[in-house]
């Protein structure tokens, strides 16, 4: 069985296990609680998998996916019933075969009120990040109090279907509670409140959360440090503060570092690579590096991606697409769709071809839910499934480059070994 982020047999894993000195035994001590709630990869390898990723090879449609889209038949409406999306196996299913995490960001308000939601969640997800629910301001807001009830129904959903939890996240500039960035906080005062804010939510989530996006954005677009609250106050120095704690906090967490526009060999790509090596020089326990991916159809070059996952898995890091999403102008063409699809597709190749990626998830799993609307005027359709929880295009083509992967990782082709544990 893989654990989030363990070694697995026959690929070489994460090499930086010394770097980030975190010794192998204290990896795996908490295999238990992780393997519970693991529980929906814990079939790595099944047949139904392998079955799943031939049906959708053999089904493929010449030169693209929407009659999958089609054939789900969902009125319009009303969201797509279980009967009406047999057709498209889940991408939970099709990537149990090749050991990775596939996954989304939810958030409690349709999990509690929508059935449609949380079925289409069991059926795609091995992994879900929360939404907005552990960020400072929901779950710290007051000083001295805490509300952990809604990222509990989350992880707690998740536990109940097998999925795993990425958490997300502890440090940013944005969603602060109003009682931290007003003013209130006396200077000498930050460092010790951030220090007990991540041992109080990393401790509560131990054994339930397997990942941390400790450290979100902390880098300006133009790759200089981001003037935040934290930076302004403590100095550079807050992020190695930040994982040091969480990682006391929870020795089997997997730490990541996560940002936007970082994907590429970009000045921001650059800088991303110097701050995290840098962390990593200084013995700081960093894991991992998320990548946000927030796009339009104009995607992302997939040869200075794929140079610099290469580039981040040499220093020992694992690699995540963390929050995918393509947004399109609304209503979205079926050329748009194709276009989403392909951006998608190209994506999870390099993923797939990358043996330190360990996991791809989008931020939402279904065009009703989705943040793109509101953040940007205009455009939306952003997600594989769309307001109805019918699958589009793009996931078709996700679960093809699933499928193809796991097909070629059978026959021994020259793609990486990617077994499952
Ligand atoms: C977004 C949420 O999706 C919105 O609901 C919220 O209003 C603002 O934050 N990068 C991140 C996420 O790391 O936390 C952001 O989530 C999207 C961009």
């Amino acid at each position: 069985m893989h654990r989030f982020g363990e070694r697995r047999p026959g690929r070489p894993g994460p090499a930086g296990a010394d770097r980030t000195r975190v010794p192998s035994r204290r990896r795996t001590l908490g295999g238990a609680a992780l393997a519970a709630a693991a529980g929906g990869l814990a079939r790595c390898g099944p047949l139904s998998g392998r079955a799943a990723a031939q049906r959708v090879l053999q089904g493929t449609p010449p030169g693209g996916g929407d009659q999958m889209e089609r054939a789900s038949g969902a009125a319009d409406g009303a969201p797509a019933g279980p009967d009406q999306q047999e057709a498209a196996p889940g991408l939970k299913e099709l990537a149990a075969p090749l050991g990775i995490w596939i996954g989304a960001a939810v958030t409690v308000a349709p999990l509690a009120g929508e059935p449609a939601y949380g079925e289409a969640v069991r059926r795609e997800c091995s992994v879900v990040t929360p939404e907005n629910e552990m960020k400072w301001g929901p779950i710290h807001p007051g000083r001295d109090r805490y509300d952990f009830a809604r990222a509990d129904a989350i992880v707690d959903f998740a536990r109940a279907a097998g999925i795993a939890v990425h958490g997300h996240t502890l440090v940013w500039h944005n969603q602060n509670p109003a009682w931290l960035t007003t003013g209130a906080v006396a200077p000498g005062e930050l460092e010790g409140l951030l220090r007990e804010h991540i041992a109080a939510v990393v401790g509560r989530y131990a054994g339930r959360v397997a990942a941390w996006d400790v450290v979100n954005e902390a880098l300006a677009d133009d790759g200089t440090l981001r003037a935040s609250l934290w930076a302004q106050r403590l100095g550079p120095g807050y992020l190695a503060a930040a994982y040091r704690a969480a990682h006391e906090a929870d020795p089997q967490a997997r730490l990541l570092y996560n940002d936007y526009g970082a994907e590429g060999l970009t000045r921001k790509g650059d800088a991303q690579y110097r701050l995290l090596a840098g962390l990593l020089a200084q013995g700081v326990p960093l894991h991992g590096v998320g990548f946000q991916v927030h796009v339009t159809a104009a995607g992302v070059p997939a040869e200075p991606l794929a140079r610099n996952l290469e580039r981040l898995a040499a220093l020992g890091l694992e690699l995540y697409v963390t929050e995918m999403d393509v947004r399109l102008p609304t209503p979205p063409s079926d050329e748009a769709l194709a276009a989403q699809a392909a951006v998608y597709r190209s994506v999870l190749d390099v993923c797939l071809a990358q043996p330190a990626c360990k996991g791809f998830q989008t931020w939402g799993i279904a065009d009703r839910h989705s943040w793109i609307p509101g953040r940007y005027p205009g455009f939306g359709a952003a997600l594989p499934l769309d307001e109805r929880y019918a699958p589009k295009p793009a996931h078709r083509a996700l679960g093809e480059a699933l499928a193809r992967a796991a097909a070629g990782r059978q026959s021994g082709s020259m793609l990486p070994s990617r077994r499952c544990g």
